[in-house]
This record gives structure tokens, sequence and C-alpha cells, in this order.
């Protein structure tokens, strides 16, 4: 478990308070079209408030080149300030007088939102002056975005140099989870990895196949194992040049002790789209002109089987191409068993990263698993391994 203060210890009342979230939220025409990461910050920010902290929220959103009103964060005050249960102000600056300005214009238990950290380019090199800048205008520094904390920022790292520092409710709960399942889990643990591509997982999946007991592949990615295997894929999606990285991957897991499991059927079409006809066949049985697009029922048994013998499961990727019904099956009917697992108190299940929420969500189970990510490639980062620099820092300079 990284070491850091929570919000236990802190008195904010009366002080300026830099709160890093992160509010770069999917937005269509102007509107958040999911408030999940709002959602999940607002407790924080209300603690602080409820606690008469004078409430700073700092955010990037997006990945600006300069100032860009496209990528402006005030369409984000009504839905924060709906979420909080209180007004939100709004400074159109994240540091210089405008901000100042805003700032000083608090009075305790008042919430205020600045503009886009990245509309400066000190944001994302860390540069001393933008972090002087930003630290001189709060007391106390507040980290709750762990999706941002694989970025060494100057508002998820530089900060931790400059201020007394805490954790929020949200990254304590991230670290406090996903320590519990792969810090020290429970065994025997399954992680399921899915999605399209073994290239951008290599890391991740040499990680994994050292920390757990069997190791699920699904998605495009079992496709590559499986060519790497000697098996006909036909004409699936796969990264056919990384064979021998499959290779390495399965012969780290041999040695470590890790089994792993590719689909042993699938359900193939022609094309990857809705309403083409489909077919389940014994994976030894693709045919040269079909893909492969979802694992089919034998393999959703074996990986249920393995579920129930598990008691701790991390997931990230989808098993098949999700978005295009009926390449769901397999995926929901996984998550199913997860979720009632879970309930049952057999399982303890922990899923993040890109698409994966989306697809738990599409399951129906996204509120049924013991925890679920905000983070994407913090996640991925995370179980690669890697140290993630906004967690580090968050041993600096613990508030007290
Ligand atoms: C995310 O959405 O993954 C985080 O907000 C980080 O965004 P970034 O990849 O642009 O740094
Ligand atoms: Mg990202």
């Amino acid at each position: 478990m990284p070491d850091f203060a929570a919000l236990d210890g802190v008195r904010p009342r009366g002080r300026r308070v830099l709160v890093r979230v992160d509010l770069n939220v999917p937005m269509k025409d102007g509107r958040v079209t999911d408030m999940t990461r709002i959602e999940r910050v607002a407790p924080t920010l209300r603690e602080l408030a409820d606690k008469g902290a004078r409430v700073v929220v700092l955010s990037h959103f997006g990945r600006p080149k300069g100032r860009d009103s496209t990528l402006s964060l005030k369409p984000l005050v009504e839905p924060l300030s709906e979420a909080l249960g209180r007004p939100v102000r709004f400074a159109p600056d994240c540091i210089g007088p405008d901000a100042e300005a805003a700032v000083h214009a608090l009075k305790d238990g008042e919430v205020a939102l600045l503009e886009n950290l990245r509309f400066h380019p000190g944001e994302e090199k860390n540069e001393p002056r933008f972090v002087e800048a930003l630290a001189r205008l709060g007391d106390l520094y507040v980290n709750d975005a762990f999706s941002a904390a694989h970025r060494a920022h100057a508002s998820t790292e530089g900060l931790a140099h400059k201020l007394p520092t805490a954790a929020g409710r949200l990254m304590q709960a991230e670290l406090e989870h996903l320590s519990r399942a792969l810090e020290h889990p429970q065994r025997p643990v399954t992680a399921i990895v899915g999605g399209a591509k073994v290239s951008t997982k290599i890391d991740l999946l040499t990680n994994l196949v050292a920390k757990v007991d069997a190791l699920v592949i699904g998605g495009g990615m079992a496709n590559t194992f499986l060519h790497a295997r000697g098996t006909g894929i036909g004409s699936s999606l796969a990264e056919r040049d990384l064979a021998d990285t499959a290779r390495a991957v399965e012969a780290r897991a041999a040695a470590s002790g890790c089994r792993i499991l590719l689909p042993e059927d699938a359900v193939i079409a022609p094309d990857l789209k809705a309403g083409v006809p489909t077919r389940t066949v014994p994976i030894t049985s693709v045919p040269h002109d079909q893909k492969i697009l979802d694992v089919g029922p034998a393999t959703v048994a074996a990986i249920q089987r393995l579920l129930a013998e598990s008691r701790t499961l991390v997931w990230n990727g989808p098993l098949g191409a999700f978005e295009t019904p009926p390449f769901d099956a397999g995926t929901v009917a996984v998550a199913r068993k997860a979720a009632e697992l879970t309930r049952d108190g057999r399982l303890l299940s922990v899923a993040g990263g890109g698409d994966t929420v989306a697809a738990l969500a599409a399951a129906g189970v996204e509120d049924r698993l013991s925890y679920l990510s905000t983070a994407g490639g913090a996640f991925l980062e995370w179980l690669e391994g890697k140290e993630l620099p906004g967690v580090a820092a968050l041993s600096i300079n613990k508030a007290r």
C-alpha cells in the first residue's frame, strides 16, 4: 500500500485547498455524456467544503496545445455544481490575477473551479515556475485524480513538493482496492485481459503472469496468442508479427506457475457488422474467410468455472467485439458471473481501464463488482507494476 495522508487527519477550515481532480469526462455538443468521474470526486469536494475549506478545484481537459476555447472547463461548472449541491464559481485561468481573484473571493465552505491546467505548457512540463504559480493559490494540496497519476505534471506531482499533501477519498479508495487486488490478494487470483492489441499490453501481461495464478486472454489479443500456438485464426484481427512476444509471455507464465486460458471456441462471422450471420465453432475450426469476434459458450463456461474457484479477479478489456451485438455475449455472461460471485462474498472483483468500464456498464454490472476504477491509462500502468508519479508524490510532504 502506498504511503499517504488521508483526509481524516486534515483540518482544512479556513484554508485554501487545491484539489486536483480528473474532470476529463466524455462530452458531446458541450454536454457531459457520462457523469461517473464527476460523481466519484464529489464526496471529497463536499467533505472539504463541509469542513470549512476554501475549495479550489484543478483539472485538465483533453490535450490542448495552448489555450483552446473548445477545451474549456466552463461547461463543467453546472454539472459539478449539481453533483455537489452547491454553487461553483469559475475562474477563466488557473494561475495569475484571474485565478488569484477567484480564490481570494472564496469564503469558508465555498468552491471555485479554475480553467483547464493544460492551457499552460508548464503543466505537462512540470515547470517549477508554473508549479510555483499554482502553489501560491493554496495552503494545502489534495490529489484526488488517480486516473491522472501516471502523469508527472505540475498539478499531479509538482505541487506535492510545495504544499502539505493529502490523498482525496477517490484516490484513497482506488489505492486501497487496487492494493488489495494485487499486492496482498486472497488466492487464487485470476486476471482477465482483453481488448484488441497485444502491442499495447506487453508490459501488463509480462507483469501479471508473474503475480496471478491464472490469466484469461480474450478479445483480438487472444487471436495473436492462438496464432503463436499454431492455431488457424482465419481472417481475424491479430498482430501476427508479435507471435514471438506471445510465446515469451507464455514461457514466463509457465515459469511462474500461471495458467493461461485462451478461447476454446469462438463466435465467428465474415465481418464485424451488426446483423451478420454468425456461427459458433471449436477454436481449431475457424475457416480462412471468417473472423473470430467473441468467445464461444464453452469458453464462457470455462472462465465461469475458473472464477468460481478464484478469490480475487482483476479485469481489463472486453472478451469480444462488445460494441457490436451479439459479440458482447461472452463479456456480458462472464461479467454477470463475476457480479454474482461478488454478491455472494466469494470473489473480490476489481476492474478498470478504457473500454472495460463501458463493457461492464453494457453488461449492467458496473455497480455490482467490488470496485470499478475510474482510471484508463493509470490503471494499465498500475497493472504493469509501474510506480505512478502522482501516487509516489503523496508521501513527499504528508499533511498533518
Ligand atoms: C484519462 O482520461 O485517461 C486521464 O484524464 C489522463 O488523460 P491524458 O491521457 O490526456 O493524460
Ligand atoms: Mg488517456
